[in-house]
């Protein structure tokens, strides 16, 4: 999404010391039926981030498709800097990438049934007290419910 001066990882085979213990882990499925819920843990950190009334991970938010998700506000006394979101992705999303038909973006189409889908990118923001903002992305497919009818699917969650 590029959240402007969010700090990225720059080297994901070599990562920095600051880079384990800020960038965001996501954790989610591959893939998810548009209008299911599906759950995206954030994990502060590949190391965790230390959690102290000094130092410690006070924000961590989500964005699918680079609209807000959802925001937790973490406090020291928490633990681990870790956070649950509830996430459903949308027909509109699949159909905004069919209108741009391009694979570049991430539109996916089915030959035997017409299922479409496309790659969507959920975005995690993490923020230390002292270092700033951290930011890292992933990708997820949503699947369209809409499937055309009296074909049988060859690929997808249907099978
Ligand atoms: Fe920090």
């Amino acid at each position: 999404m590029a959240l402007n001066a969010n700090q990225q990882i720059k080297d994901y085979g070599n990562l920095t010391d600051p880079e384990k213990k800020h960038a965001p882990v996501i954790v989610a499925p591959d893939e998810a039926m548009a209008g299911n819920p599906f759950e995206v843990r954030v994990i502060v950190g590949n190391v965790p981030h230390v959690m102290d009334e000094s130092h410690y991970i006070s924000q961590v938010e989500l964005y699918l498709d680079e609209e807000p998700v959802g925001k937790v506000q973490l406090k020291p006394t928490q633990g681990a800097a870790e956070v649950v979101f509830v996430v459903t992705g949308t027909e509109d999303m699949v159909a905004a990438r069919e209108i741009r038909n391009c694979t570049v973006h991430g539109f996916g189409l089915c030959g035997a049934c017409g299922t479409r889908s496309a790659i969507v990118k959920l975005t995690a923001v993490a923020t230390c007290n002292v270092h700033g903002s951290w930011e890292d992305s992933k990708g997820i497919e949503i699947i369209s419910a809409n499937v055309r009818s009296g074909r049988k699917c060859t690929w997808g969650p249907q099978l």
